[in-house]
């Protein structure tokens, strides 16, 4: 099996049945191999530098239904907040002087009427903080949007597939919804110039290995310059609220898959693992994942901005803990790139 682990070092690639074989292998020392592969080929392309993101969550308001989200639109539980202009300038403020050179507007859908009030959001911080990478992770919109979000510079965009397989798609999302749409948007987005992200919740409802096979074997395909995978966390007020968690072990075991494909990704270890398992976050980055992702939003709303239940939030997930965030890297021979962190096309690869 380790041989395997060197194929998709050396070649980033392999067969259907042994992406299966990796991700149901059961040999520790194997597990350990790859993910000390993985790592190494994380240092060989960034050192120990970790890049960070201060996340602003901008809106819990959401037009969409995903069976999985805490914040989707039928839950009559959630107290909807949109933040304002100044709250957003103010939260990039605060960031900036602590060091943030790249910002991440996350947040629900929002209706289509709000698109103007956003490109307008995106051309004020863009003026602002002209050293500063934007990134969106504001859902699905129809291409001129897109085209306008980017000309009032946003550089970045997040947006999960969530799974590739169709029939899959269906059993997480409303029939409003549709996995074709998502890819539509993903080539949109590539098309336009922007870094793209993509990615995937692991252990989500109904899915199996060979759909993650599915979905290794899209991202393969697509190239994506930044993978996101956390595991599925349970929400109180969702269908799957009695759903169980997904496996942080199959999360990192993926941001090694991944890192070995994709020597110079950009892969955060997220909010999501950290919430699930105390070392989460360090886990992650043994696995070769080389981002994290601090919240910046202002602290009164973050309670609100509930994907998922015990979501984390404060100490080191949060901007204001930093410094705990740089002892816990320090922990582990690991300190803070506070660089924009954009994707670098060029592979140096050891001869
Ligand atoms: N558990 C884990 N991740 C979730 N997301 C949404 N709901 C959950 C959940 N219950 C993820 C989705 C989405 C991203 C913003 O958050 O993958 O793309």
């Amino acid at each position: 099996m380790k041989e395997l682990v060197d194929i998709l070092r050396d070649e980033q690639h392999l067969e259907s049945r042994n992406y299966k074989a990796l991700l149901e292998c059961d040999d520790e020392s194997v597990v350990t191999y790859l993910h000390e592969q993985a790592q190494n080929v994380a240092i060989e392309h960034f050192g120990h530098g970790i890049f960070v993101r201060g996340l602003v969550e901008l809106t819990n308001v959401c037009r969409n239904d995903c069976y999985y989200c805490g914040i989707r639109k039928s839950n009559s539980n959630v107290e909807r907040y949109v933040l304002t202009t100044e709250q957003v300038l103010q939260s990039c403020k605060r960031g900036y002087e602590l060091g943030f050179r790249t910002f991440v507007l996350q947040g629900g859908e929002l209706s289509r009427e709000k698109a103007p009030w956003i490109i307008d959001l995106i051309g004020e911080i863009r003026k602002r903080w002209s050293d500063c990478a934007i990134t969106l992770s504001l859902g699905e919109w129809p291409r001129d949007v897109y085209k306008a979000m980017r000309k009032a510079g946003a550089d970045r965009y997040l947006l999960r597939h969530e799974t590739h397989n169709a029939e899959h798609y269906g059993k997480l999302h409303p029939t409003e919804m549709s996995l074709n749409n998502r890819i539509q948007c993903l080539s949109w987005l590539k098309e336009l110039g922007y870094q793209v992200g993509t990615g995937i919740m692991v252990g989500s409802p109904c899915q199996s290995l060979d759909n993650i096979v599915e979905d290794i074997e899209f991202i393969e395909h697509f190239k994506p310059e930044m993978i996101g995978l956390g595991p599925f966390i349970p929400q109180h007020d969702t269908p799957f609220a009695s759903h169980h968690v997904g496996s942080a072990e199959l999360t990192c075991r993926l941001y090694s898959i991944f890192r070995l494909m994709f020597p110079n990704a950009l892969i955060p270890s997220t909010t999501a693992l950290n919430s699930i398992t105390p070392k989460g976050r360090i886990m992650g980055i043994k696995a070769g994942s080389n981002v994290v992702m601090p919240n910046l939003s202002p602290t009164e709303y973050r309670d609100n901005y509930a994907l998922y239940d015990g979501k984390s939030h404060i100490n080191a997930e949060a901007a204001e803990g930093i410094a705990q965030l740089e002892a816990q890297l320090a922990s582990i021979g690991y300190h803070i790139n506070w660089s924009r962190g954009d994707f670098k096309p060029t592979i140096k690869r050891k001869l």
